[in-house]
């Protein structure tokens, strides 16, 4: 059996995963990039930066196993989301990519809206035109850089950029495909009637493929630079949710995963293309061909507790140095001493503005409820429980969308502290399981290129040869019942609070906008 590599073109590296025929990991490489923020609300990678990220990562990975590029099968490539990447029709890039996390097309997400209709919108795309999506940047860069949008041929995807660089190839897969806001998601094709609708031509857009298909192979110049062999198979993969998915074995209905990155994912797989009634859900097509996926998204997960932890942790920091600790475990054992609903105490996580179940760039986060019998261990608690009352957000459309949820899956660096996790189990009520697997994304787009290379029958049949359970835990009925007292409270906030975040937001802005002057 062959040796399979994954890629992750991420936000902050390019990180490769080298699996053998079992599905064993071998080795990993992370090659580390920045991101510029030349505005408030902007977020750009320039493309060449993935692809020097890629050839350095996929070097070391196989020099530290001492595997020969001849011996690997087959490639598999997954990344982060939405991204525009603009090509001339030299292949040229014409512009940096326009990243998942920008969101200064509030203005071009509206005119889809409006040319669209929502309801059009979520029976078509699965998805409301939200900011960080691929389209709208599309229209914005219409309206912003004629001259750029006059010399377009090709839009590809971050992880799509690097197939292209690989084997020349145009060509995506549908679970990536669907985050553009261009995708038919139920009929996995592109949509001619948004197309025609965004003015957007055909002739732009790559081939749609099902995750584990065969898209090209690596080009002898390709190899050189990335130090693979020539004509080394590459598949479709996935984005880098769906990827990450099959990365948990979260490939059939009644699973539910829960990614406890900086930002917190609950994905849950579907056997049918269904859609949440508000689009509160993002429904994209899953890696998992002929199936699909619903996801929430709070963007501020680990997020919140580094910002905490770098922003009022310093006590804790300086703990674990002298320890040799983690500040985060320090933290963590401060907040076990406060009771469960730090007496009161509620944090609102969305710091970064919040997608799921509030899609809202100007919502804010806060500490809600202080009174002097607050310490730092209710502080943090309370970081911790409103991170996860934002997740339990999602499980709950989820639950009303009618999704089945037997077991969640928990992974991620967050899903690492027990505490957390049986924060987790009271806070859904809900048993949370963890997996052998950890490496997520590219281990998933290193399984899809063990599928598509015909080492497994089936992308679940990969999942279930490789992927194992390591524990479980418990929700604690005393716990459970303090949760359901304060969830409610927790819920009612966002609305009590929008005007005035939304006025905090809009004056914060109109004051940068006078300081740029
Ligand atoms: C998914 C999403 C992120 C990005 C970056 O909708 O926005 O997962 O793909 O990781």
């Amino acid at each position: 059996m062959g040796t399979c590599l994954g890629l992750d073109v991420g936000t902050t590296g390019a990180k490769a995963v080298l699996i053998n025929g079992d599905g064993q990991v071998l080795s990993t490489a992370t090659t580390e990039y920045p991101f510029a923020t030349p505005h408030p609300l902007w977020a750009e990678q320039d493309p060449e930066v993935w692809w020097d990220a890629t050839c350095q990562s996929f070097g070391q990975v196989l020099a530290q196993s001492g595997t020969a590029a001849r011996q690997v099968a087959a490639v598999g490539l997954t990344g982060q989301m939405h991204g525009l990447v603009l090509l001339d029709q030299t292949g040229k890039v014409l512009r940096p990519c326009i990243m998942w996390n920008d969101q200064r097309t509030g203005e071009q997400c509206a005119a889809i809206t409006e040319a669209m209709g929502l309801d059009n919108l979520l029976r078509i795309t699965g998805n409301p035109a939200l900011t960080g999506f691929t389209a709208p940047k599309i229209l914005w860069v219409r309206d912003n850089e004629p001259k750029v949008y006059q010399r377009i041929a090709h839009i590809l995807l971050p992880k799509d950029y690097i197939r292209y660089r690989l084997t020349g190839e145009f060509a995506t897969d549908v679970s990536d495909a669907s985050g553009m806001l261009l995708l038919d998601v139920g009929q996995r094709r592109w949509s001619p009637e948004i197309m025609r609708e965004l003015k957007i031509p055909a002739e732009w857009l790559p081939a749609v493929h099902e995750s584990p298909e065969l898209t090209g192979k690596v080009t002898a110049s390709a190899a050189a630079d990335a130090g693979l062999a020539a004509g080394t198979p590459v598949v479709a993969g996935g984005g880098d949710q769906a990827a990450g998915a099959v990365g948990t074995g979260t490939v059939a209905q009644g699973i539910l995963s829960v990614v406890l990155g900086t930002s917190g994912v609950v994905f849950a797989h579907s056997d049918h293309y269904r859609v949440e009634e508000q689009g509160r859900l993002h429904a994209f097509c899953h890696a998992v061909p002929g199936s699909w996926h619903l996801m929430g998204v709070t963007l501020a997960a680990g997020g919140s507790f580094r910002w905490y932890r770098d922003v009022l942790g310093s006590a804790e920091i300086q703990d674990a140095v002298s320890k040799g600790a983690d500040p985060y475990e320090v933290l963590i054992e401060g907040a076990k001493a406060a009771p469960e609903g730090s007496e009161g105490l509620l944090f609102l996580p969305y710091l970064s503005g919040e997608r799921t179940p509030y899609p809202d760039p100007y919502a804010r986060g806060g500490f809600i409820g202080l009174s002097n019998r607050h310490g730092k261990g209710h502080l943090t608690r309370a970081v911790l429980e409103g991170i996860t009352y934002s997740l339990k957000d999602c499980v709950g459309l989820m639950e009303a969308a009618g999704v089945p949820i037997n077991e969640v899956r928990a992974s991620g660096g967050g899903a690492k502290s027990p505490f957390w996790r049986q924060l987790m189990a009271d806070i859904f009520n809900l048993e949370i399981i963890t997996l052998d697997a950890t490496d997520g994304a590219p281990f998933g787009a290193a399984l899809l290129a063990a599928v598509g290379s015909g080492q497994f029958a089936s992308v679940e049949e990969a999942c279930a040869a490789t992927i194992h359970i390591a524990d479980r835990m418990e929700p604690e009925a005393e716990s459970v019942g303090i949760y359901q007292d304060y969830y409610p409270i927790y819920q009612q906030l966002y609305s009590a609070l929008k005007e005035i975040n939304h006025t905090i937001s809009h004056t914060v802005e109109a004051a940068q906008k006078k300081d740029l002057r």
